[in-house]
């Protein structure tokens, strides 16, 4: 059984592929088979894990409007994950796919292609780094996924966007995507010495009522290293606050994706 997780905020830098790159490769320190792709035409996550976006041939342009077969744009990284990576090519994709009929499946098609494939290369995990838009991308992304993460920076007004993001969020059930669920929050960038953070953080989560995806990753300045070394900071920075909370939530994860009763209550349109 693979899970898919669409990693989603339209506001920009609030460590959307930073958690990505981070919860993927602590997924994989817990023996889980893991695709990360790329959705943003930045493609920083593709350079973050190593991979030269301007070296590559094939990427998730081709794969989506194309019809190459995803496998053959498939790397393999060295934080022990795989990725479908992205180029500025993307970008192009996105204008493509606005005229095509159908374009909100394409994303979940090429990755049922792929779970089709070999049995021995299915994914216990697929993840998705959405580009900070509500556009095609995102809603192809909400629309393949199984739930949805979304990073928060809590500092004053980061919630503005949060309810226009949960309004996607239910346009995509009803028309979409039935099963799609929101896993809540994951407090990003978080400031431990203030309250200010706590007392956003609450707020957003009674506002929205949204469930928070524990614990907080700390702001700290490993994070800032590790895309120039093209590995995660579960690798450079193996035994650092930030990669120690990565990998609770990775845990945290795996019993969220467990919990089949809960799943159906979470369902519910708010
Ligand atoms: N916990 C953290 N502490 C300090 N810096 C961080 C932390 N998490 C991420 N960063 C830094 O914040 C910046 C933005 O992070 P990231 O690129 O992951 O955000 P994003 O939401 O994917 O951005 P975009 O919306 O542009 O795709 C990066 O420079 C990253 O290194
Ligand atoms: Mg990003």
């Amino acid at each position: 059984m693979t899970t898919t997780l669409a990693v989603a905020n339209q506001k920009g830098g609030v460590a959307k592929t930073t958690s990505v790159a981070s919860i993927g490769a602590a997924l994989a320190e817990l023996g889980h088979k893991v695709l990360l792709v790329d959705l943003d035409p930045q493609a920083c996550l593709t350079f973050s894990l190593g991979i030269d976006p301007e070296d590559l041939e094939l990427s998730v342009h081709h794969v989506l409007t194309k019809g190459l077969d995803p496998s053959e744009a498939v790397l393999e990284t060295e934080d022990g994950v795989d990725l479908l990576p992205a180029t500025i090519e993307l970008a192009r994709a996105e204008a493509e796919l606005l005229t095509r009929t159908g374009r909100e499946q394409v994303l979940k098609g090429v990755l049922e292609d792929l779970a089709d494939g070999d049995e021995a290369t299915a994914y216990d995990w697929i993840i998705l780094d959405c580009p900070p838009s509500l556009g095609v991308l995102t809603v192809a992304a909400l629309t393949a996924a199984d739930g949805v993460l979304v990073p928060l920076q809590c500092e004053t007004l980061s919630h503005r966007g949060v309810g226009q993001l949960l309004d996607t969020v239910h346009d995509v059930r009803r028309f979409t995507n039935r099963g799609l669920e929101v896993w809540g929050v994951l407090p990003t960038l978080f400031d431990g010495r203030t309250n200010h953070s706590r007392t956003v953080l609450e707020t957003i989560s009674d506002t929205y009522d949204l469930d928070v995806v524990e614990p907080p990753i700390p702001k700290t300045i490993k994070f800032a290293e590790a895309p120039a070394a093209g590995r995660s900071i579960l690798a450079t920075s193996r035994s650092s606050k930030g990669a120690k909370a990565y990998r609770e939530v990775a845990e945290n994860l795996v019993r969220r994706a467990a919990r089949p009763a809960a799943k159906k209550k979470a369902t519910r349109a708010r």
